[in-house]
């Protein structure tokens, strides 16, 4: 099965569809009555050890297999050539697996939805409004002065909370760097989260923040009109914790729109308020996303950077030589010296290729469309699995290895469609760009200030919560260099 064959005409299902095999006929894991294949995954860890599973079932079934959790079935693609093939055939409003939970809570409160949730013409349109300032390279690079600001503190605090290199919960610093990093893009506004004394608003927003994302979970696989309507733990929680970031966003955004009478120019969100026909609704519900999707993907991004490094001090100098070569002693890492910088870039590249953050996206079919041997219905759930893409060896040499240089010797050996961490097409990450920048910034920050040491080379496993989270703390020392 794994030498399952790439179609890629450009005819339409309706066309071709009577003469190729259809769903029923696409390998996968034993599929047992009512529970289909959720006794195997238990068996090999649970639904937080899913993207190892899935990974397996690539190698056992080929680039394409079909699962069936309880009644949810859904059709997984690993092949450049599969993805390829789909990104071809993509429509106007490609779609995502629904987030249920999330659209409850706005049809409850009258609030409307933001880009991780909408669908069809409207998502065009916030998508459209948002896309110059967040996917224009020239657009990005301005935000280098605010991202820097941060890191500024974020480096302070390395130095301050440093325990002979050690770092007390690294993930969660990185979570407050990222997130006052992201706030203070789109709010224009300093929370404060890398201080000594955190204030309590910040703080009780990143909480409803973690609250809000620990229980929409348990709302994905149960129905969540049941929780509604019996008014769970579950459902109270998640309300109030979308309760509360709903209240702040908004208090900060009207912050803002207000400015715009006392004549500010230059400004993230005036610009895309006044450039646009979005209701203050729409900008509320579409900023707030944007903060969600921003905050841990990033750092959790930044953590699994810093993993590989330790783990490949050869690599880090090579790293520190480009650095102190492009940026001149006594100057601020920005923009404009990444530009000269490719093993950063290739570094960052590698490091999202051997341990991705999110492993993997979906897409819900509007259309029959064939796919390799297969025509898939119109409704099929397919899920992208850029995870088992970047450990396959057959688009990567030596995939296990940590080795930045692969993307700079012989780039056209790579398909573009192997390597997938921010998704594919007209619905790929908007925050992106945005993103590459803030790490690629921090790294330059890091790296010249700070020796990252391996303090021990055990394995370091991960867990599926949304992000791969790593099982215990990272084993890595911060030394100044
Ligand atoms: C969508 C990954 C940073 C906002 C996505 C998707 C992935 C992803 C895989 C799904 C794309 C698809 O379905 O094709 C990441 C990673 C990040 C990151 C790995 C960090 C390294 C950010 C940042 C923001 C953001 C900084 C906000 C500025 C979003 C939004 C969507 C999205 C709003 C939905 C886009 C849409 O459907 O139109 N991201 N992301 N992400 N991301 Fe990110």
């Amino acid at each position: 099965p794994t030498s399952s064959v790439c179609v890629l005409d450009s005819k339409d299902a309706a066309e071709v569809a009577p003469s190729r095999p259809s769903l029923e006929s696409i390998p996968g894991p034993t599929n047992w009555p009512i529970f289909g294949s959720l006794i195997d995954l238990l068996r090999r860890g649970g639904l937080n050890r899913q993207h190892e599973a899935l990974i397996d079932y690539h190698k056992k079934f080929g680039k394409i297999f079909r699962m069936k959790l309880g009644s949810f079935e859904s059709v997984h693609i690993g092949a450049p050539c599969l993805l390829e093939a789909l990104y071809r055939k993509e429509g106007k409003y490609p779609q995502r697996l629904e987030i249920k939970p999330w659209k409850a809570y706005r049809d409850l409160r009258n609030e409307a939805y933001g880009l991780l949730i909408l669908e069809g013409k409207d998502w065009q349109r916030v998508r459209s409004a948002f896309q110059q300032k967040l996917m224009k390279p020239t657009e990005v690079v301005k935000m280098d002065a605010k991202i820097n600001e941060v890191l500024a503190d974020f480096t302070d605090r390395i130095g301050s909370v440093n325990d002979k290199g050690k770092i007390n919960d690294l993930y969660f610093e990185l979570n407050k760097w990222s997130f006052e990093t992201i706030c203070y893009v789109l709010y224009d506004k300093r929370f404060g989260l890398l201080q000594e004394n955190v204030n309590k608003e910040a703080m009780e927003f990143i909480t409803a923040i973690k609250t809000m994302m620990s229980t929409f979970g348990t709302m994905m696989v149960t129905p969540v009109e049941l929780h509604r309507s019996l008014n769970t733990k579950t459902w109270q929680d998640h309300t109030a914790a979308w309760d509360r970031i709903f209240s702040t966003a908004k208090l900060y955004i009207d912050k803002k729109l207000k400015k715009h009478s006392s004549g500010q120019t230059e400004d993230f969100l005036l610009d895309i308020y006044n450039n646009s026909q979005l209701t203050k609704k729409e900008l509320y519900a579409a900023t707030t996303e944007l903060q969600i999707g921003g905050v841990e993907t990033t750092a959790n991004s930044m953590l699994w950077a810093i993993f590989n490094l330790s783990r490949h001090p050869h690599v880090q100098e090579n790293l520190l030589k480009e650095i102190r070569v492009a940026v001149p002693t006594g100057h601020t890492p920005c923009a404009e010296h990444i530009k000269n910088m490719p093993y950063l870039k290739a570094c960052l590249r590698e490091s999202m290729r051997l341990s991705p953050s999110v492993p993997f996206t979906s897409r819900t079919l509007d259309k029959d469309t064939v796919l390799g041997d297969y025509t898939l219905p119109k409704g099929t759930v397919l899920m992208i699995n850029s995870q088992a893409l970047g450990s396959n060896e057959e688009y990567f040499d030596n995939c296990k290895q940590f080795r930045p240089e692969r993307w700079l010797e012989n780039k056209a050996a790579i398909s573009p469609f192997a390597h997938v961490p921010f998704g594919i097409g007209k619905r790929m990450c908007i925050g992106r760009r945005l993103a590459e920048l803030q790490i690629q910034l921090a790294l330059c920050w890091l790296i010249r200030d700070y020796e990252i040491v391996a303090t021990d080379y055990e394995a370091v496993e991960a867990v599926h919560s949304g992000t791969l989270v790593p099982t215990r703390e990272l084993p890595v020392a911060f030394v100044r260099r």
